[in-house]
């Protein structure tokens, strides 16, 4: 790290509230790589860089949880050379990356169906997750063969079984036990939603979660950004009003204010 960045990073730490959990909907990779006459998984490969420079960057800035997603359940979709590509790609970059994530003492989880994923893939991430389970300071969750309705539905299939088995009466089912019952149920819900590429919409990622989240969306496609757009993002964070459908608290006044 720079000197001008860790003065950038004191800056944000003294600035304001520095979000617990940041989400990232990774954009613009195949845009990325056309722009520059390559094939898409040359994006891809070019926004690995970036996933590392963000991962790095909010662990040293004092994020605790950082949610990427990587793979859609739509991303089944794409044509067959792309989805096996970027299984390689994800293989590779969890063979390359997890001793850095471990000395770091990052600790990595995913959320998604991944029992859908390639077994080479799944054994990979297996072998990481185990070997930084002890990790805590930042958590890194790779939302994987994910999608909002998925997550939802597994839920909701869940706890229609209880229901049916007599272990949890309708009348108790509240937002806590939603969440509880979400894939995310270990991660508190996210405080700020980056979206990169210019695109506005959520694309089937954590829907119940985001319920209260800040959005920041820049035109910037994935793989050119870098830590001092998050800097950026974390700036736009902290001049937000969270009011979380109340009213805003004057802090001179101490009451609340219709505003
Ligand atoms: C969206 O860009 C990006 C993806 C579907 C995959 C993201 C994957 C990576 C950054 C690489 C591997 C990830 C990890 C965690 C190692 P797009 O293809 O939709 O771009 P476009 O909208 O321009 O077509």
């Amino acid at each position: 790290m720079s000197t001008e960045e860790r003065e950038q990073q004191r800056y944000l730490q003294d600035r304001g509230e520095i979000p617990t959990h940041i989400a990232v909907i990774m954009d613009g990779n195949g845009r990325w790589a056309k722009s520059r006459g390559n094939p898409r998984i040359f994006g891809h490969k070019a926004g690995v860089d970036s996933v590392r420079d963000i991962t790095e960057a909010c662990a040293e800035v004092g994020v605790r949880h950082l949610t990427l997603y990587a793979f859609s359940t739509e991303n089944w979709g794409r044509p067959k050379g792309e989805v096996s590509a970027l299984m390689k790609l994800l293989v590779q970059s969890l063979r390359s990356e997890t001793n850095k994530l471990h000395e770091n003492n990052i600790r990595l989880s995913t959320i998604g169906d991944i029992y859908r994923l390639p077994p080479s893939c799944r054994k990979e991430l297996e072998y990481a997750i185990e070997r930084t389970s002890e990790n805590s300071r930042m958590e890194l969750c790779l939302a994987l063969s994910y999608s909002g309705r998925w997550d939802i539905r597994q839920a909701v299939k869940m706890l229609a079984e209880k229901t049916q088995k007599g272990e949890i009466a309708p009348d108790e089912i509240d937002d806590e036990v939603i969440s509880h019952h979400l894939s995310t149920s270990a991660l508190p819900d996210p405080d700020l939603i980056i979206r990169t590429s210019g695109e506005f919409r959520m694309s089937n990622f954590l829907l119940w979660q985001a319920a209260y989240s800040e959005l920041y969306i820049t035109e910037t496609f994935w793989p050119d950004f870098r830590r001092k757009e998050l800097y950026h993002a974390i700036e736009s964070y902290q001049d937000r009003d969270r009011r979380f459908g109340k009213v805003a608290v004057s802090k001179a006044q101490k009451e609340p204010t219709i505003i």
